[in-house]
């Protein structure tokens, strides 16, 4: 018996194509994608192939890469980012800045920054922590910024599923969320008297800015992992230059300074503080 049934395959993201997004991603973002990540990334486009009615990844890439301003371009690189992220993640962090707080409870005036926020939960948790120490009437400010528009949109939202609370203590949670009722129920939202000390906006690490922000403290934790070393020194020259000396620059337990030049001393594991 011959068998000729025809098995039906979807659309194939061959090596040259895959290399296309790689060199792209690289240079736009300075986002390392290995060899390994193809078929990561051939399911994450999938979704947009489909979306944009095109029916070759070749095709796709072309249209997507010719146009950088586009909102398929934005689409694209949202798609490739990885945003995990949980309140108070990495818990030392936020005890050395409560230590911090209560070491200079004379200064009224802090200004914080996270370089790669995501959806927010890490700026929400800074800002907690804040309140806590400074009241909801101080005079603070907590910034994220992002490369991805789809995160920052969820982070000025910030409303989130109840089961992401984990993390916030029940008193927190009290004085600063909102539980869901009715059609919410099951989710929190951040109160906007916290909320009103927040602000977010998208920025690319890789690029350099003119902007005179100045910051005390700046938590980059989560990203130079994607990064190899050159990219991690670019984006390292970019954030520190908005260091205040003195301040304080935080990165993630996983991830090191090693062969890049700073001006950084170590303060504690994964802590840093910019010296003149
Ligand atoms: C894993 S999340 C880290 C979130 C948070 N900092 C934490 O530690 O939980 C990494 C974030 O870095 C952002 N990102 C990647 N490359 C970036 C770049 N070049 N400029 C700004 N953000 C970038 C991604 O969009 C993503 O939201």
């Amino acid at each position: 018996m011959t068998m000729t049934a025809r098995v039906s395959t979807g659309p194939i993201l061959h090596d040259r194509d895959f290399r296309r997004v790689q060199k792209h991603l690289y240079e736009h973002a300075g986002i390392h994608l290995s060899d390994g990540k193809k078929p990561l990334v051939a399911s994450r486009l999938l979704s947009r192939l489909k979306a944009s009615g095109l029916s070759t990844y070749a095709d796709y890439i072309d249209h997507t890469l010719d146009n950088p301003e586009s909102a398929e371009h934005q689409a694209l690189i949202d798609s490739l980012t990885t945003n995990e992220t949980y309140f108070f993640r990495e818990p030392e962090h936020f005890t050395f800045l409560e230590q911090l707080l209560a070491e200079h409870r004379n200064k009224k005036h802090w200004r914080i920054w996270s370089g790669a926020s995501s959806t927010g939960e890490e700026i929400y948790s800074l800002a907690m922590v804040l309140a806590d120490h400074l009241g909801l009437n101080g005079q603070w400010e907590v910034v994220g910024t992002d490369l991805s528009h789809k995160v920052i949109a969820e982070a000025v939202r910030g409303h989130y599923p109840m089961s992401r609370h984990e993390g916030i203590s029940l008193q927190r949670l009290k004085r600063y969320c909102l539980k869901g009722v009715g059609p919410q129920e099951g989710t929190l939202l951040i109160d906007d008297a916290l909320k009103r000390h927040v602000r977010f906006s998208i920025r690319n690490l890789m690029q350099s800015t003119r902007s005179e922000e100045r910051y005390d403290i700046i938590f980059l934790r989560n990203v130079m992992i994607y990064f190899n070393n050159a990219s991690k020194q670019t984006v390292l020259n970019n954030v520190l230059r908005q260091l205040k000396v003195g301040g304080y620059f935080f990165i993630s337990h996983t991830e090191s300074l090693m062969n890049t030049t700073h001006r950084l001393e170590p303060v504690k594991s994964s802590i840093y503080r910019l010296t003149e």
